[in-house]
């Protein structure tokens, strides 16, 4: 983890030119690096967003420099990896699906690596480093370097601060978790808030099927009491929906699969 760390901070320590390399508007980039502006005209937070699994595949896009990158994030991603789909199969069989439900398209499944670098809060800021969103995959596994996270509670509609330990992975149920499972587990939200004392790095590793393959309500939760609450959906849709709602992203693509 501190290799991992250690690793996304270098590469976010290199000149602008070299990072620039990797910019595009395109998000079906393989890699693609960015900055956004959450407000006013600072950037809040860089990132670099990637493929992960399969590795053979995606990781000779992935950055040369720094020279420690691609193994130690290939190896960090290795064992989140096995950590999602270890969580995931004991959620299966938590909703009595039984924990090998779509076994062979979790297995095969696509991985996404996004790495945040936020900057120390200057004062009299924003303090806002993202927005709050839910994340599209089933699960989110993130690692961070300093607090900042924050995860909206449903009950109360207030903001709780999530301590971070160091070495600990938090592990966010996201969107296609609550189509799965019918809305009987509901996705996170949740935010980062930039942080006055030091600058932050964080990785969020992120679960979903493959390209094309369809996300949809397991039949099993289906009955006459618990219609079907959702459309089924691939990854590309939401890719599809992000990039043709850019401008009025007024309903989360979430939203937008309600029945
Ligand atoms: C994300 C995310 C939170 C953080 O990358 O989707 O929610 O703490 N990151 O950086
Ligand atoms: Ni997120």
């Amino acid at each position: 983890m501190d290799r991992a760390v250690e690793a996304a901070s270098d590469f976010f320590k290199l000149p602008s030119e070299t990072k620039q390399e990797f910019a595009s508007d395109d998000i079906r980039q393989p890699v693609r690096y960015g900055t956004s502006l959450t407000d006013g005209a600072r950037p809040s937070r860089a990132f670099l967003k990637h493929y992960v699994h399969p590795l053979s595949e995606w990781m000779k896009y992935w950055p040369e420099k720094p020279p420690t990158y691609r193994e130690d994030m290939g190896k960090f991603s290795a064992e989140v990896r096995r950590v999602a789909l270890q969580l995931m199969e004991a959620i299966l069989e938590g909703l009595g699906l039984g924990k090998h439900y779509q076994h062979d398209e979790f297995e095969r499944g696509l991985q996404l690596l996004q790495v945040n670098c936020y900057p120390k809060e200057p004062e009299g800021e924003s303090a806002i480093g993202l927005a709050p969103h839910s994340d599209h995959g089933f699960l989110t596994i993130l690692l961070a370097s300093c607090p900042g996270l924050e995860v909206l509670d449903r009950s109360t509609n207030t903001w709780r601060v999530v301590q971070q330990p160091r070495h600990v992975l938090h592990v966010h149920v996201g969107d296609l978790m609550e189509v799965l499972s019918n809305g009987r587990i509901k996705t996170v939200v949740h935010r980062a808030v930039l942080n006055p004392g030091e600058a932050r790095i964080s990785m969020a590793s992120i679960h979903s099927f493959v390209m094309h393959e369809k996300v949809s309500v397991a039949k099993e939760l289906v009955d006459e009491q618990d219609p079907e609450k959702y459309k089924e959906s691939s990854f590309s849709d939401f890719l599809d929906y992000v990039t043709s709602n850019v401008d009025k992203k007024r309903m989360s693509f979430l939203d937008s699969l309600r029945m």
